[in-house]
């Protein structure tokens, strides 16, 4: 869905906004996936109330955003091997990063996987030119795999992780990459009230004690976040 927006302001891989969905729900997070000029693209699944609402809006229709919020990808000065990593809709914000990464200085390897064909965002809608390996659960397109299965032998060469999607998949990348010294920003979901570190709903366990995911976050470093006590 894109949404336009003027006058036009600066977003960065990783951001998001809160929707409103309707007049009777929480608004909801969405990743920011594109931006040009004064338009801005998030991408969605109708999973429930507020993402059904969503699905009707027609073209033209207004509706009310709040954002950009939260920190963003920090992308490496310099040149660097940079390995990227999305599960389902985590290619959301991993694929706005793409974009951003200037493939004239950097090396970057796209690993996205969706549970099946389905799930995943056509080659079409990803950006031009980028190396990507598709895997899916059930085999569906590219690969039958899991993709953090697809990590290890990029581990030689990767000299910086970028990953979002699905708690187990995070889960995943910590065990696979548990003998590597790769820093690894990830991107985190967990259940949002506010939007804005007013209701505490979406704290989480870190190294440095309790983080807002939409404040301090979404994007932490790997190493820093208790994945076993977050539930989404
Ligand atoms: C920082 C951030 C970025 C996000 N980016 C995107 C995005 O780009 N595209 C997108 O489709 N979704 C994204 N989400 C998740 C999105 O906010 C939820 O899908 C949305 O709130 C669902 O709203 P709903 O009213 O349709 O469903 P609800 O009625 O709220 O929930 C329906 C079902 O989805 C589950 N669910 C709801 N929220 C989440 C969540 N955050 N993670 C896992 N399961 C959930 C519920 O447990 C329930 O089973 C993001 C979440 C966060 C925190
Ligand atoms: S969602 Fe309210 S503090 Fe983060």
């Amino acid at each position: 869905m894109w949404l336009k927006i003027s006058p036009a302001f600066a977003v960065l891989p990783g951001q998001f906004f809160m929707v409103k969905c309707g007049e009777n729900l929480l608004r909801r997070p969405f990743s920011i996936y594109s931006s040009e000029d004064d338009k801005y693209a998030i991408v969605y699944r109708v999973v429930g109330q507020g993402t059904a609402w969503l699905s009707k809006r027609k073209e033209g229709e207004e509706i009310n955003i709040l954002g950009p919020l939260g920190n963003s990808f920090e992308i490496p000065e310099g040149e660097c091997n940079m390995l990227l990593i999305a599960g389902g809709l985590g290619i959301a914000s991993i694929s706005f990063l793409a974009e951003k990464i200037s493939t004239s200085v950097h090396r970057v390897k796209l690993l996205y996987g969706a549970h099946d064909k389905d799930c995943l965002l056509p080659p079409s809608f990803l950006p031009d030119g980028l190396d990507i390996e598709f895997v899916t659960d059930d085999g569906s397109f590219g690969q039958k795999s899991l993709v953090t299965d697809l990590a290890p032998p990029y581990l030689g060469w990767a000299e910086q992780i970028f990953a979002c999607g699905p708690l187990a998949m995070l889960r995943g990348l910590k065990k696979v990459t548990a003998a590597s010294t790769i820093p690894i920003q990830v991107s985190l979901e967990a259940r949002m009230g506010c939007g804005l570190g007013v209701c505490y709903g979406c704290a989480i366990k870190t190294k440095d004690g309790m983080k807002l995911v939409c404040h301090d976050g979404p994007v932490f470093q790997l190493e820093n976040v208790d994945l076993e006590s977050m539930a989404i």
